[in-house]
């Protein structure tokens, strides 16, 4: 069988030796402060042999944070922490980007400093919890952000995006999906504004491009990547003609060349796709973007192969099956069983789950 997964690909500056990504995956290990640790570089470089590591969704700033002991990428502490990440994937020869992170209405007083209410771009409540130090919590309604302090939060992604660098990694993924903030700014559920980042597509997606703006000084263009997810429901998100505003967002992308787009396919499990609209995937978007197109959710290495020799995509991201199998790319290659993931140890906890998952022994 021809397996396009394990031929090698140019992503900006760099030559992957194959297609395969390790998604971005939140796993709430952490240590106090929102610190790395080096039980999280030893998961990472565990996986060293994708073509590409994201690393789980870091905020970029104490406001940023939405769940216990997710990373973050604001403090000294953190790029030192970090630190061990970085040194720990490329002594294994790896490439790791760091996804810089907000998350906006996600959020609850208890996580935020001095206990005050999240911001978003518009006062809407999202359904559901909010998982607190204390236990899950009903979401709370954010507060709207003033116009004048819109500089501030495209400042904190420069900074995050200025430590990540320090922190040695190989470039950076700005998190624009999934309900977080950005996201937030281009859906019409979420957003209500009435100035310039709210009403038009034009101005929903003018966050978006002005913090990619910002980041890309910090980086270049070849070395920083979006996420979207164009069609999922999760974190209560709803746009009503998504083709018209993703389209459009993506469209204003290409005049950045970045090294990528990343794409969480429909469907995709435990996030949701509102059936009212045709699905937006990788083929929806491949001739409206000029660059590379990573593609995630649910894949498997078949799959995964079909949509790169469909030429839907570039590269395929896995975040289920990289969890349990650190030797994913040796494991396709042998065409070896792969192990099965333990959801009560995907969110917490210690090594159990984290970096016990048996290399193949074939
Ligand atoms: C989560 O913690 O549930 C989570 C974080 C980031 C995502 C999606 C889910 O993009």
């Amino acid at each position: 069988m021809s397996a396009p997964l394990l031929s090698s690909v140019k992503l900006g500056r760099y030559t992957l030796p194959n297609r395969i990504v390790m998604a971005p995956l939140t796993r709430n290990r952490a240590a106090a402060g929102n610190v790395p640790t080096a039980l999280n570089a030893l998961h990472y470089e565990q996986r060293a042999s994708a073509g590409l590591l994201i690393t789980e969704a870091t905020q970029i700033s104490p406001e940023g944070l939405g769940y216990p002991n997710t990373p973050g990428i604001h403090s000294p502490e953190q790029v030192a922490g970090w630190k061990l990440v970085t040194d720990a994937v490329h002594a294994k020869g790896g490439k790791i980007f760091l996804q810089l992170w907000h998350v906006g209405r996600i959020s609850h007083p208890d996580l935020q400093p001095d206990g005050k209410l999240p911001v978003a771009p518009s006062a809407i409540a999202p359904e559901g919890e909010a998982a607190t130090y204390t236990g899950m919590k009903p979401f709370v309604t954010p507060r709207a952000l003033e116009l004048e302090e819109i500089p501030q939060i495209i400042e904190q992604y420069r900074i995050g995006a200025k430590n990540a660098l320090e922190a040695g990694f190989d470039g950076v993924e700005i998190h624009s999906a999934n309900g977080y903030l950005l996201d937030q700014f281009l859906q019409d559920n979420t957003n209500l504004r009435t100035d310039i980042y709210g009403g038009s597509v034009e101005n929903r997606t003018r966050l978006l491009l002005e913090v990619t703006e910002a980041v890309v000084d910090v980086w270049g263009s070849d070395r920083v990547g979006v996420r979207i997810s164009p069609s999922g429901t999760f974190n209560s998100m709803y746009d009503s003609n998504r083709a018209a505003i993703f389209g459009y967002a993506v469209k204003k992308l290409n005049r950045f060349n970045l090294a990528y787009l990343h794409l969480v396919a429909p469907r995709v499990e435990g996030f949701g796709s509102a059936e009212d609209q045709p699905d937006l995937g990788a083929e929806f978007f491949r001739p409206i973007y000029n660059g590379t197109i990573i593609t995630a959710g649910g894949y498997s290495f078949e799959t995964g192969n079909q949509a790169i020799a469909s030429d839907s995509a570039d590269l395929v991201a896995f975040g289920r099956l990289y969890i349990a199998n650190p030797d994913l790319v040796e494991r396709f290659a042998a065409n070896a069983p792969l192990n099965k993931p333990d959801r009560n140890t995907f969110y917490g906890g210690d090594e159990k789950g984290y970096t016990d998952y048996p290399t193949w022994q074939g």
